[in-house]
């Protein structure tokens, strides 16, 4: 029987994760399978039932995603040092009875920007907007990318602050590490890479950032997949941004991190990358 992976969410029609691992899977000939199982919300055991159900008919490890990253983190047995920062679990590989968590959603977007989108952070100066989830899973990636400068903002500028502080010790020398408010961003200067890490282009809105922040060559990095010109890419295109991208390149490399993790083979992301692209405008 080929080994089984699943991811698991709710609601859990809209993944493309089944997609990318079979190709993957195809790619690199790994005898294996991969489904998307929704998970129950509402009940306090739902979510860990799901998983140890999944691990008892043979499963090797799962993708997490919305609402259970917080919850695959607390049913973890073992966590890297990125997942127990940002307090969030995406993938889990079932070993001898034990569930070890990671989170790739960091590395798979440098890697998206340092190797896809050829930006190399080294030296550069970075802001991140927002201090949730998504920021705090990308924090020790982008610190480990050696920036000169790097900036966290917030509308609540004591998390950006607390998260400053929790990871201030990981910082290497030469590079910068501030906490912020949107209303000091004026002062910052202008930054080579924005990445508009809060929730605030599920609903459509605008984070209250300045236009002046952009460098001339800056790139506007969206997290979120698949929602076209978002207002955060359309303020960046307005204020004269030509590198504009959303997370699709993210959400491949991330899969490729945690393909590579369970089965020790890294597959090729460019041309899945282009092939779930979803023009911009
Ligand atoms: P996620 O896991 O997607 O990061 P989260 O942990 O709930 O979700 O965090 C949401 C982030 O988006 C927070 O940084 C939040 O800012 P506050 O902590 O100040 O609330 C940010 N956010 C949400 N809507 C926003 C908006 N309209 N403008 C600016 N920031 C917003």
């Amino acid at each position: 029987m080929s080994d089984r992976y699943a991811v698991i969410g709710n609601p859990i029609g809209h993944t493309k994760s089944p997609l990318i691992h079979s190709l993957f899977a195809q790619e690199t000939g790994q005898d294996m399978s991969y489904e998307a199982i929704e998970g129950p919300v509402g009940s306090a055991s739902g979510f860990s039932d799901s998983v140890k159900s999944f691990i008892a008919a043979g499963g090797r490890g799962m993708n997490v995603t919305a609402p259970f990253k917080l919850q695959a983190f607390e049913i973890s047995d073992e966590r890297s040092e990125r997942a127990e920062l940002s307090g969030a679990v995406n993938a889990m590989k079932f070993e001898d009875g034990r569930i070890i968590a990671e989170n790739f959603d960091g590395v798979g977007l440098v890697r998206d920007i340092e190797v896809n989108l050829h930006q190399p952070m080294a030296g550069k100066r970075v802001l991140i907007l927002g201090a949730g989830g998504a920021a705090r899973g990308a924090l020790l990636p982008f610190i480990a990318a050696r920036p000169a400068k790097l900036v966290i903002t917030n509308r609540h500028v004591d998390k950006a602050r607390a998260l400053v502080e929790q990871v201030a010790g990981s910082l290497t020398a030469g590079g910068s590490l501030t906490a912020c408010g949107y209303a000091d961003l004026e002062a910052m200067g202008r930054f080579d890479l924005v990445i508009n890490a809060t929730s605030a282009s599920l609903t459509g809105q605008l984070p209250p950032v300045p236009p002046g922040v952009f460098s001339a060559s800056a790139i506007a990095y969206e997290l979120a997949y698949g929602k076209g010109l978002t207002p955060f890419l359309r303020l960046a295109r307005n204020a004269g941004v030509q590198g504009i991208a959303d997370g699709v390149g993210m959400l491949v490399e991330q899969a490729a991190e945690a393909f590579a993790w369970w089965r020790g083979v890294r597959p090729q992301t460019r041309a899945l990358i282009e092939r779930l692209t979803v023009p911009l405008d």
